[in-house]
């Protein structure tokens, strides 16, 4: 049904559109009864539904309905499938539709800087392509049942320690390339139907009545069509904010702030257009939404095995020598509470309230006959002699040991960062016990952010379930005992120690957190410094092995306007089914600027047969080789080399081609007195002027560096000398009186416009 929102809009008074403006309590939006305008709701998101019917909070304390909690983002991004991601959604948005949600208040795309970041459990990855990607999967989900989606927390909101105050000091630059390019790839494939302004200040400003990010990025150059609205309570002047682009504050102000909108309409200091424009945009999204109900049914049980599926497809087999599957007829001893009692999602507002929950210990009961000791408490770091001990015990008598392990849920969550990045000690302690007298022990871990693993080299099998979801304790079983072959990978890096992290330094600061490590977040600082990891991104085995060959360009030269289609054949050289993550790297060997070694552009899934081959094809652009050109204040591909990788991991690189760019757009030429003369000679448009400067250095220089011997290369070439001209500002070529000042800066002038 078309509706005439403008209309609308202008039946209603100054203070129905104020109001409209915020929440009417926790969760729902106001209604304007006399013109058929609903009240809706909107709930948390964004790995299943925490409806809240009765008391409301956003910190998870208070309960909500029964629902399913899916693979939270931390898993599900190792998936590295966008269909299963836009299942999910989809299976998300039907329940939506089942219980009256309008808007689900997810995906959370913030960029895991720090392991340490008390959220990073419902954030995706370290890289934001791969981020974007599954956002934007996820949001096609949700949104094919008309219901909404709040991709948050936008943006730069990357630690919990002052989040509502903190200011996160980040460079144009890397802001473009690293913080940002999640929400605009969203934005631009799956638009939204809302986005959440982060609570953090970005460069002193607050997200929420930032014009730059909320107007100019986000609608102006990215093309967002719905709503911004506000994380609850951030929100710090609202007139300001509205202005900015802050559509929509939640959740209720009490009247205060709709008070103040209606004031400065009357003194007119706002426009009252601004204001129908945010009510227009909100009505536009309810409207949508309400217009095309959907019936459906709470299908709990089905939707259980929608979240068994989705963590059987991403959880990461990290390490495996000869140990897994596991097999019925072994006698193996399962250890460590998180058997019984897993950790399968994170604490705050993403909290569900689940209607059932799966464990190993049960799980395992169909498939084969464990035995178990507890070892340790999945709650708290306590290392119990007794436990220890029967533990130590049981595993000696068996012929594999399953530790469970993982961070209890005090240790992680909304609303604080991690103060280290290790496991309950007394975990570490019994781990390594029980691999001294257990060759074949294998560890389960159950974290929502990476974990120190000083006894990794002492036992033979690692899987990261991360956190499962509810079904989680079936999917784990179902892998060790290969049910099913394992084919996630990581969507970050797991360092050795904390310490390697490129934030170490600059992490959790009160008031404000520099980002200095520019765009070398995760592997791309790892791989910059040659720095051994404990695993790479990207990795990730399966019980099948797989050959890649045949990668093809369709083109080895081309300019920035072209796109280019890589294709590489994958085999299943193995003897099960399985599927493998190809993945597709960009590296810059142009030189212009200082850029990671390499970069994720693209990468698919593929289902495999035993002997069977497919061909992978891939499409990169303008893009998958840009950098964030601050004086353009745009992207730029710089003209020269570029290496594509098709690698098994961010380490494990199988094929290489080069192909050459041509830029079609010029970089602004910006010469001055102290230019330096190299400059001049590196750039097609200045070189014949730079090369006529320099003869004049080089004969005004010839006797002094004949005298001093400066080239004692027989063919006359002078490397040394060279160098040191390229590096003169031309200015001295005028205090040396090879020029005049006035011609110089005229031809300078003359250059500058080409
Ligand atoms: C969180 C949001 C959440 C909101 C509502 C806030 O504290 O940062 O992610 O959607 O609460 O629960």
């Amino acid at each position: 049904m078309e509706r005439n929102l403008k209309e609308l809009v202008s039946q209603m008074t100054l203070e129905e559109k104020a109001g409209m403006c915020s929440g009417l309590d926790f969760w729902h939006l106001k209604s304007v009864d006399r013109l058929g305008i609903p009240s809706v709701m909107v709930s948390d998101g964004p790995h299943g539904l925490r409806k809240q019917d009765d008391k409301a909070d956003h910190l998870g304390i208070n309960e909500s309905i029964k629902a399913v909690c899916f693979p939270p983002a931390v898993l599900s991004a190792c998936s590295f499938d966008r269909d299963l991601l836009r299942e999910l959604g989809d299976t998300v948005g039907k329940e939506a539709q089942a219980t009256d949600v309008s808007v689900v208040l997810g995906p959370a795309v913030n960029i895991k800087r720090s392991p340490l970041c008390g959220r990073n459990f419902e954030y995706y990855s370290e890289d934001p392509y791969l981020a974007g990607e599954s956002a934007a999967a996820f949001i096609d989900g949700v949104q094919s049942h008309h219901v909404g989606t709040s991709i948050k927390h936008f943006a730069a909101n990357n630690q919990e320690l002052n989040r509502m105050s903190c200011s996160s000091e980040v460079d144009e630059r890397t802001l473009r390339e690293i913080y940002l390019p999640a929400f605009e790839t969203a934005v631009k494939k799956s638009q939204p139907y809302t986005v959440m302004c982060s609570y953090n200040k970005i460069n002193g400003t607050y997200a929420s009545e930032n014009p730059w990010l909320l107007t100019e990025v986000l609608r102006d150059e990215w093309g967002f069509e719905g709503y911004v609205m506000s994380d609850w309570g951030a929100v710090n002047e609202r007139v300001p904010g509205l202005k900015a682009g802050l559509d929509l504050e939640m959740p209720a102000s009490g009247g205060m702030t709709d008070r103040e909108i209606v004031a400065a309409v009357q003194d007119g200091s706002l426009d009252e257009s601004v204001l129908d424009q945010a009510v227009e945009r909100i009505l536009r999204i309810t409207f949508t939404w309400l217009d095309n109900r959907e019936k459906q049914n709470l299908t709990l049980e089905a939707d259980h095995e929608t979240a068994r599926r989705i963590a059987e497809e991403s959880m990461v087999l990290l390490k495996n020598e000869n140990v897994l599957p596991l097999s019925s007829s072994e006698n193996v001893v399962f250890i460590g509470g998180f058997a019984k009692k897993p950790r399968y999602q994170g604490g705050g507002s993403s909290h569900i309230n689940s209607f059932r929950v799966d464990n190993a210990l049960e799980a395992v009961k169909g498939i084969a006959e464990v035995s178990y000791a507890e070892g340790f408490s999945s709650s708290k770091d306590f290392y119990d002699e007794k436990l220890a001990a029967e533990a130590v015990e049981a595993a000696k008598n068996a012929d594999k040991a399953v530790i469970f392990a993982g961070l209890p849920d005090s240790f992680e969550s909304e609303g604080y960062d991690r103060s280290h990045m290790r496991l309950p000690e007394c975990q570490d302690r019994l781990i390594r016990e029980i691999a001294e007298v257990q060759p074949n022990t294998i560890v389960v871990l159950h974290n929502g952010s990476p974990v120190e693993m000083p006894w990794k080299d002492d036992v033979k099998g690692l899987l990261e379930a991360y956190l499962g979801g509810q079904a989680g304790g079936s999917a784990v079983v179902n892998i060790l005992y290969g049910k099913v072959n394992p084919s996630g990978k990581l969507a970050e890096t797991l360092s050795l120690k904390l310490s390697d992290n490129p934030s170490y330094l600059n992490f959790a600061e009160k008031e404000k957190v520099n980002y200095s490590e520019g765009v070398f977040v995760g592997y791309r600082y790892y791989d910059a410094k040659e720095m051994e990891v404990a695993f790479p991104f990207g990795h990730g085995l399966s019980y099948t092995t797989f050959k890649y060959s045949n990668l093809k360009l369709d083109r080895t030269e081309m300019t920035d306007q072209d796109t280019l289609t890589v294709s590489v054949d994958v085999t299943n050289t193995g003897d099960r089914a399985g599927k493998e993550v190809v993945q597709l790297y960009v590296s810059d060997l142009t030189g212009t600027v200082r850029r990671p070694v390499k970069e994720l552009k693209g990468y698919e899934k593929v289902s495999l047969e035993p002997g069977e081959t497919k061909t992978v094809t891939m499409t990169l652009d303008k893009r998958s080789f840009a950098w964030y050109n601050t004086d353009l204040h745009d992207w730029y591909a710089s003209s020269g080399d570029y290496e594509i990788l098709i690698g098994a991991s961010s380490r494990d690189i199988r094929l290489k081609k080069i192909v050459h760019l041509v830029s079609t757009r010029l970089l602004p030429l910006h010469l001055t007195l102290n230019t330096p003369l190299g400059e001049l000679i590196a750039d097609d448009r200045t070189k014949e002027f730079g090369l006529f400067l320099k003869k004049k250095m080089d004969e005004f220089f010839s006797p002094v560096s004949s005298a001093v011997n400066l080239s004692d290369d027989e063919s006359g070439e002078d490397p040394m000398g060279d160098a040191i001209v390229a590096a003169t500002p031309v200015r001295n070529v005028v205090s040396f009186g090879l020029i005049s000042k006035e011609d110089l800066v005229k031809k300078l002038k003359e250059l500058s416009s080409k």
